[in-house]
């Protein structure tokens, strides 16, 4: 995903290839049956209005021979041409917006529901924000794209092709004729358009650039003011601001020129075109009524070579959304499940082994997160990960879910490599209270439920309850249906990890992960916490990345690592006595970041 990140919403990037659009066939070939009716509405509308300029002549001839009868005719004939044009554009717009709705939404499920499943290796490399551009913006370019601009571009390649031949048909002379003046008319207006771009690209970026700022220092707007920084962030964003409007300037000096050059050239051109033709009429080798008609293919002519123009930019925009949706659709993932995985495991017994892993994480290939390490821990045993920030604690519990695949040497649960497994197969076995825990907008019953979504109440505040959170819960307006906010913003960070380890409780897993749970926690709540966790941890496999004492020295077993190596392992007592880096983190009480 070497591409740009910039994900401003008019800005995202055109493809030449308009050809990139075929990228949509396969969301578009479930609705053949509505774009056959669609080409069919659409083929019908044009042709009608291609003929409304005959019966224009007929009429404006038959109204200079005087012949009364016909006339009426040909007025009642025109009515019916226009009830049948309002029901063709009608029957379009409506079959041709609503396809655009269907396939944008059935391009968002899908990239949606392969993205969700991809490995933390593809968002490491590409921004959640461009993720989310993709699914939004570009999916709404697409959108406009079929549901408006694509039948506009067949109208009217459809209109100037039907109306080029009519016109010739009309007057072969007056058409020669056009044919010489369009170059000196579309010329200037090529080239001017060209600039043009260019200065509105260069206005884009200046106001993307502003309401960057602008968005950096309002999110930031606590620490703005507390260093009184607003004179200074205020001048910046002056001065972006102003740049914006500069370019904007010369951007529209640049349209008004380009209008008195174009308004004069065209009109020069049309008005040269009917002096010609007015001649030919007075000296009869013309009808007026052919000239009526052929000036109004002319305009229509004009008009489809205008919205084309307009158009095709937008198809590029569309071709552009479509080569980053389908790149997203098509990434390749580091990590996926075996093609025949070994048959699923009903119950784990949850024993665990590391055997001669070797990890680097993709994006930092040089450092080794975890050296030949091998580790075994037995069915429900409770094993503490000590060690510095940074030793690789929190590396086991990701290749134990297997976010990442070691480099080297394989990781089991119940003597399987978990590469044997389809992943969502062993992940249920797996309870994670993860190092920043996460809250998601909703209710906290929701975010608790989250853990195992069949859970009756009962079972959630039985959850809540071992995990210390149901007192605050309770106290809460709502009680447990109180909105936690986006990311739990209500939560103090101690209260979201509980229910973080309401959650993992609730999930009744054979195997717990615990990444430093309870950091947050004063001290009281980290005892009645510690309970629930000693009670949990009693019958099933448990990962305890811990950094206060207390909690370690209750550990079957205590493994300190060291910048990714296992450096001793062995109780408290013996740890102690071997007097190396683990008799130095308990001298300190692992109270400050271990
Ligand atoms: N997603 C990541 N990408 C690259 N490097 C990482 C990533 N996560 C952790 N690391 C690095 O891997 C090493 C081990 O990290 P980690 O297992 O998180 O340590 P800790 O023992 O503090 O939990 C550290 O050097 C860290 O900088
Ligand atoms: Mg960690």
């Amino acid at each position: 995903m070497a591409r740009s990140t910039d994900s401003s919403d008019e800005d995202r990037e055109k493809s030449k290839k308009i050809s990139a659009l075929q990228g949509l066939s396969p969301f578009v070939k479930p609705y053949k049956m509505q774009v056959v009716l669609t080409l069919i509405a659409l083929t019908a509308t044009a042709a009608l209005s291609l003929i409304l300029p005959i019966a224009v002549r007929r009429v404006v001839d038959g109204f200079t021979a005087g012949d009364a009868h016909l006339l009426d005719e040909y007025f009642g004939a025109a009515l019916a041409v226009a009830a049948l044009l309002a029901l063709g554009t009608g029957t379009r717009y409506f079959l041709v917006t609503r396809l655009g709705e269907r396939i944008v939404a059935d391009m968002r499920k899908a990239v949606f529901s392969r993205v969700i499943g991809l490995s933390p290796e593809f968002f490491e490399k590409t921004l959640t924000g461009e993720v989310l551009s993709r699914i939004t913006t570009d999916t709404t370019i697409i959108q406009s794209v079929i549901g408006s601009s694509l039948s506009v571009a067949l109208r009217n390649i459809l209109m100037f092709i039907g109306g080029m031949i009519l016109m010739l048909f009309t007057s072969a002379k007056l058409t020669g004729l056009v044919l010489l003046i369009v170059p000196g008319v579309l010329i200037p207006i090529i080239v001017l358009g060209r600039r043009l771009r260019v200065l509105s690209r260069e206005n884009q970026d200046w106001i993307a650039a502003s309401s960057g700022s602008a968005s950096e220092a309002l999110s930031a707007v606590g620490t703005v003011q507390a260093y009184t920084h607003e004179a200074r962030t205020i001048a910046q964003f002056d001065d972006v601001t102003e740049k914006a409007f500069g370019s904007a300037a010369k951007r529209i000096f640049t349209r008004a020129i380009m209008t008195v050059i174009v308004i004069f050239l065209i009109f020069s051109g049309v008005v040269g075109v009917l002096w010609v033709g007015a001649r030919d009429v007075q000296d009869d080798l013309m009808s007026t009524g052919a000239l009526v008609q052929f000036v109004i293919y002319a305009i229509l002519v004009a008009g489809a070579v205008g919205s084309l123009s307009e158009v095709w930019s937008e198809l590029q925009r569309a071709a552009g959304a479509t080569e980053r949706l389908v790149e997203l659709l098509e990434t390749q993932d580091q990590v996926n499940d075996p093609v025949s995985p070994v048959k699923s495991l009903d119950r784990s017994s949850g024993n665990i082994r590391f055997d001669d892993v070797t990890f680097h994480y993709p994006s930092r290939p040089d450092v080794a997160a975890l050296k030949d390490l091998t580790l075994d821990v037995k069915a429900g045993e409770t094993v503490a990960l000590v060690g510095p920030s940074g030793a690789g604690k929190s590396t086991i519990l990701q290749l134990l879910l297997r976010f990442y695949d070691p480099d080297q040497g394989d990781v089991y649960l119940d003597g399987h490599a978990l590469g044997d497994m389809e992943r969502a197969d062993f992940r249920r076995h797996i309870a994670l209270v993860a190092q920043d825990p996460v809250i998601f907008a909703g209710s906290a019953m929701e975010n608790i439920r989250f853990g195992r979504p069949d859970a009756s109440e009962d079972d959630v505040i039985a959850a809540a309850k071992a995990a210390a959170a149901h007192d605050f819960l309770q106290a809460l307006p709502e009680g447990y249906q109180s909105e936690l906010g986006e990311r739990g913003v209500m939560l103090s960070g101690g209260q979201k990890q509980r229910i973080a380890i309401a959650r993992a409780i609730l999930r009744d897993a054979p195997v717990l992960l615990l990444d430093e749970a309870t950091s947050a926690l004063d001290a009281e709540s980290e005892r009645a916490v510690q309970h629930a966790i000693d009670d949990l941890a009693k019958d099933r496999t448990t990962l305890i990345v811990a950094h206060r004492l207390a909690t370690v020295k209750k550990a079957d077993r205590i493994v300190v690592f060291e910048e990714g190596q296992i450096v001793a392992s062995g109780t408290h007592e013996s740890l102690v006595k071997e007097g190396g880096l683990y008799a130095r983190l308990a001298k300190l009480q692992f109270t400050s970041e271990v």
